[in-house]
């Protein structure tokens, strides 16, 4: 006790945990989240028909890719310790159709990368394809459209899953490690599952997009897939409003063989990844998607946030919510951030 009467705690002197603050080595001890270059998964664009990359104008720094330049961002992702690419197709307008059948054409953009980079990288990184019509199909949507009888149009589930089971096994038989079903349509991880255990690709894991919320946050991302769609998603993504809802979507897709689930999008549904995470026997990743991305480098062009500063931040708390990977468009800067 000291003169000043310094209150104490039954006795013993004040509890001080800003002790624990003092210096940067302290805090690293006692850092209850790490995150490391092997949690990111970096999401790409390879396109058709064109001769040099070509930035997207909404996501400063990401690009829609040749082969060539593909090439180039992988060989720098390996070197800077990221485990695993998302590849996402952009096919010419011209070989888009209602089913999207270059989605599961071996000569098709996205086919056609995946086999290169394989063939090139082998093992050295994990080739993760974007199982999903919407970039293929003329309409944008996810799956195939279909007419009610009183003439309204929307997405055939069943009839979707059919297609969604070429595209997998194409692309397992292009060389993907990972295959990861976007569209949610339901029954599409058993579906998925099924056909590539008959078509001998038992080693290939699927990636569940579990959670995915129908959320304007993607607006980013539809031009850089220079998507077709018009109108929206909501009658297949999940409602912003539902937490519970998620739940049931992830243990369905445990149950139906995901090898890993995912909540997307990340920063605005850290509950859900915590509550999903809690639960979930496999793997769980978030996507810190296009507009979250496209966010942080908006406030940090007008020099209203500190850009490294925010990326750590945003990626720690994704973690600490309970996300064991994160698939992030700032994947390559982190990850030369935390091993410089
Ligand atoms: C659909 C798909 C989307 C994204 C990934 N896969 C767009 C959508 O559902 O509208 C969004 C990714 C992002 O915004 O970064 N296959």
């Amino acid at each position: 006790m000291t003169d000043n009467h310094e209150p104490t705690n039954g006795g013993f002197p004040l509890r001080r945990p800003r002790r624990l603050r003092t210096t940067p080595i302290m805090r690293d001890m006692v850092a209850e989240t790490h995150v490391a270059p092997a949690d990111l998964i970096y999401p790409l664009f390879i396109a058709d028909g064109i001769t040099a990359c070509r930035e997207i104008s909404s996501m400063p720094g990401q690009y829609q890719h040749t082969i060539h330049t593909l090439k180039n961002i992988v060989e720098q992702s390996i070197d800077a310790g990221i485990r695993c690419i998302d590849l996402f197709g952009v096919p010419l307008d011209s070989d888009k159709d209602a089913y999207g059948s270059q989605a599961w054409s071996e000569t098709g953009v996205l086919n056609a990368a995946i086999a290169e980079l394989r063939q090139e990288f082998g093992n050295d990184i994990l080739i993760m394809a974007d199982t999903c019509l919407d970039e293929f199909t003329d309409h944008g949507h996810c799956g195939v459209l279909a007419e009610d009888r009183w003439g309204n149009t929307y997405v055939d589930n069943d009839k979707t899953l059919a297609l969604y089971q070429k595209m997998a096994v194409s692309q397992a038989a292009a060389g993907a490690h990972i295959v990861s079903p976007s569209g949610m349509m339901d029954g599409q991880i058993a579906y998925i599952r099924q056909a590539l255990d008959q078509a001998g690709y038992q080693d290939v894991a699927i990636m569940a997009y579990s959670a995915k919320y129908a959320s304007a946050f993607y607006g980013p991302f539809r031009e850089a897939v220079g998507s077709s769609l018009d109108g929206d998603r909501r009658a297949y993504q999940q409602d912003p409003a539902n937490l519970k809802e998620s739940l049931l979507e992830a243990s369905l897709d445990i149950a139906e063989g995901a090898d890993f689930v995912m909540v997307k999008p990340a920063m605005p549904y850290l509950d859900v990844i915590a509550a999903v995470a809690q639960r979930s026997l496999v793997p769980v990743a978030a996507y810190q998607v296009s507009g979250e991305y496209a966010m942080l480098h908006a406030a940090a062009r007008n020099g209203w946030l500190n850009l490294d500063t925010v990326i750590m931040e945003s990626l720690t708390s994704i973690k600490r919510a309970g996300a064991n990977q994160i698939l992030t468009y700032f994947a390559l800067d982190a990850a030369r951030m935390l091993r410089y």
